[in-house]
């Protein structure tokens, strides 16, 4: 577990820091919300989403019609600062539900084919790990878990920092129509891309 802190910055902004590191702020949420919108796109209305963060995503896929969203958070001060009003939050909806636990356990939880979507961001993406422990999340085993809960034609998105051959390769290992889509983003003056790689089961 590490050292976690939600706070306000001199700037206005909420920022969420872990172990010393910067994990996300308020300021630019457009990727975290399009990750919702993908799979909403693709007729999802009951998600598993890992990690909470600043809960942007959650939000998104409940204002975008999901009908039940179960979020995994690791670190329960990062639920209880979004539960009392930081980022997207409070998000007090009877379709939600909150469980502060590693998402690879709430993963292994779900019945088999019972999600039309899984979303995880739990991390900067393979190559950039906040947690050392989280680099098996984006290993083969991991996502052929998370295709066993997947319903056919479901939907496994992951964000990432930066596009990544071989998670592509682990996600075409299990799903089809793997992509990876390119969301550019303004951040502090320069233009940066943040990625979102999925993949879809199988419906046959
Ligand atoms: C980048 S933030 C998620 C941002 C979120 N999509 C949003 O809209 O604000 C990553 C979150 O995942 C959590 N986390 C990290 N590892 C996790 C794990 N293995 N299981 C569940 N949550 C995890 C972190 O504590 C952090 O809150």
């Amino acid at each position: 577990m590490g050292q976690v802190v939600v706070r306000r910055r001199a700037d206005g902004a909420t920022e969420l820091r872990v172990n010393g590191v910067f994990v996300m702020d308020d300021v630019e949420t457009s990727s975290e919300r399009r990750l919702a919108e993908h799979v909403l796109a693709a007729g999802a209305r009951e998600v598993l989403v890992g990690g909470l963060g600043l809960g942007y995503t959650a939000r998104a896929l409940l204002d975008g019609g999901a009908t039940r969203v179960v979020v995994a958070e690791l670190h329960a001060e990062v639920a209880r600062a979004v539960e009392a009003g930081a980022g997207a939050g409070p998000i007090a909806d009877p379709r939600l539900e909150v469980v502060v636990a590693d998402i690879a356990e709430v993963v292994q939880a779900q019945p088999a084919g019972s999600l039309d979507a899984i979303c995880l961001d739990v991390d900067n993406g393979p190559d950039f790990l906040v947690h050392a422990g989280n680099e098996a999340i984006y290993g083969s085993d991991s996502i052929a878990r998370c295709t066993a809960a997947l319903r056919p034609g479901g939907v496994l998105a992951v964000w990432s920092m930066a596009d990544s051959p071989q998670l592509r390769r682990a996600l075409a290992e299990h799903l089809d129509d793997v992509e990876a889509i390119a969301v550019p983003v303004p951040l502090q003056g320069r233009d940066e891309t943040y990625w979102i790689l999925s993949g879809v089961a199988a419906t046959a």
